[in-house]
């Protein structure tokens, strides 16, 4: 981390120390509804952000080499929409191995990352920095959901947030659609998205996908009670707690949920959250998408879908967005 400071001259690293005591509000108000529930950002410690590349890695997870896949195939066209000398802003980052796909064909003037995971984000810049010596690295941790912008000056010259890894799939379909809105801030009139979203498609991949054999999917999602424990003082035991994930058909969405091996108690920040045998803790949705279904949330959020490309099997879509 910064304060052993070895990151070459292209990397600038800003750490915003995404807020302690809101999160400790909002996870503390999470456990205590009905349903219990977790923000996902909570997911992503260093071992959670670790966990996560080793999913990408996985068979069954089909997103992250398909997505690489079109970036590969397409990325001479997609630099021409996105033009030269552009600003590319990642939020939610985490390895950048995607942006490299793009790097010599977009030829950016900066590359902002921000991602909540500091170490990790800290990490990937700096590699990314000695492998191309003469891209400008601007990185940030922070809360891509908060008011980053106003603690930070970017570099000059026109943006375009990439989105990929269908990070916008996390959010519910309302909040997509604000986030999308507020995206037109981030770029300006003269600016770009270019977003990755998974497609809706069978339920036998899809299950699949967030089930894998190895059982990575599983640690994943136990893994976020070691970041509630740090955050709330808590003592959630990840063996008292099995993963269970599947797709709702009818919300076109994987639910992610831990499921309470038996009947417990839970103490976080001094008070008891008590937990029936198999009642669940809602951590992640990971919403599918059909053409229509973005093409829809785009233009409610008044951006104009300019470009799609899709991989042969229509798995997966990158989309190129302008301000409408
Ligand atoms: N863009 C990469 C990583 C996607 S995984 C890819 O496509 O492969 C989602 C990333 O978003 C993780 O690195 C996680 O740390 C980050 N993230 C999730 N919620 C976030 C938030 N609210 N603010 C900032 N980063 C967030
Ligand atoms: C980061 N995000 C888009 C992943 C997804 O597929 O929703 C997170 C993930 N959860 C389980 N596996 C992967």
């Amino acid at each position: 981390m910064p304060a052993t400071s070895t990151e070459p001259d292209n990397v600038v690293f800003q750490d915003q120390k995404p807020a302690l005591m809101e999160s400790r509000a909002e996870l503390m108000a999470g456990l205590q509804m009905d349903q219990k529930r977790v923000n996902p950002k909570y997911f992503y410690d260093e071992r959670g952000s670790e966990l996560f590349e080793q999913i990408t890695q996985q068979q069954e997870y089909y997103p992250t080499r398909t997505e690489m896949a079109i970036l590969g195939e397409y990325a001479t066209e997609i630099a021409e929409h996105c033009g030269n000398d552009c600003v590319l802003i990642e939020p939610g980052s985490g390895n950048s191995e995607k942006v490299r796909l793009l790097l010599d064909s977009v030829q950016p003037a900066a590359y902002v990352p921000v991602d909540i995971s500091a170490e990790f984000l800290y990490e990937s810049a700096v590699r990314l920095g000695r492998e191309f010596p003469w891209l400008n690295i601007h990185a940030i941790c922070a809360d891509f959901s908060e008011q980053w912008q106003d603690r930070t000056e970017l570099p000059d010259g026109r943006r375009i947030v990439f989105y990929p890894g269908s990070t916008i799939g996390n959010m519910e379909p309302k909040a997509a659609e604000a986030f999308l809105s507020d995206l037109r801030q981030w770029i300006g009139s003269d600016g770009g998205v270019l977003i990755g979203v998974d497609l809706h498609k069978s339920e036998t991949l899809l299950n699949a996908a967030y089930n894998d054999a190895s059982g990575v999917t599983a640690e994943f999602n136990l893994n976020i009670l070691s970041s509630v424990n740090e955050l709330v003082d808590g003592d959630f035991s990840e063996e008292a707690f099995s993963h269970h994930a599947f797709y709702n058909t009818e919300l076109k969405r994987i639910e992610m949920h831990l499921v309470s091996k038996e009947s417990q108690t839970v103490k976080v920040n001094g008070s008891k959250i008590q937990f029936d045998k198999g009642e669940t803790l809602h951590t992640e949705n990971s919403y599918k998408y059909s053409l229509q279904d973005f093409s829809e949330l785009s233009d409610a959020a008044g951006l104009v879908l300019g470009k799609s490309w899709l991989d042969k099997n229509e798995l997966f879509s990158v989309h190129y967005l302008t301000v409408a």
